[in-house]
């Protein structure tokens, strides 16, 4: 049988709501909480240069929740069939992005960070790097 393939309307953004004090604001992501998936690792982004294209690529297994931690910056999903562009700029709201779709990110603002709780470690054999790869398993 088929398998289904995710799309970008699975992506959703999530806020994560936040702690609001006089002195300043505090967000909290909790395994079994406030996240659909346990977290294995977190990485972020920073110094990215002006103009720069992050991203390009897939992954087979991997889930994501990305954040503008600083900054603003923009997601381009793609499901083979739909694009999406996305806009983080607050660090309470999550793009949650599901496995399986092209991912490209860009318009970095300066000193801005791309936190990403994700939901695997590194594994290189989770991309696909390569466009029309990506397009075959999308069909598929
Ligand atoms: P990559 O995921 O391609 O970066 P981006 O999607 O942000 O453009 O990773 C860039 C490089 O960093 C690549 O050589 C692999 C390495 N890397 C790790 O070693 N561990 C990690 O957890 C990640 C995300 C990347």
């Amino acid at each position: 049988m088929k398998k289904k393939r995710n799309t970008v309307f699975d992506c959703s953004i999530i806020d994560i709501s936040k702690v609001h004090t006089i002195s300043g604001n505090i967000t909290v992501v909790e395994n079994d909480k406030n996240i659909p998936f346990a977290v294995k690792r977190i990485y972020y982004l920073y110094d990215v240069p002006g103009g720069e294209l992050r991203g390009g690529h897939a992954h087979y297994e991997l889930e994501q929740f990305i954040v503008a931690a600083s900054g603003s910056f923009d997601v381009i999903i793609n499901d083979g069939t739909n694009r999406k562009r996305v806009s983080l700029n607050r660090p309470n709201l999550a793009l949650h992005v599901v496995p399986g779709l092209w991912r490209e990110l860009d318009n970095f603002s300066s000193g801005s960070i791309c936190l990403v709780l994700a939901s695997h470690i590194y594994e290189e054999s989770d991309y696909i790097r390569d466009y029309n790869s990506f397009l075959d398993f999308a069909k598929r």
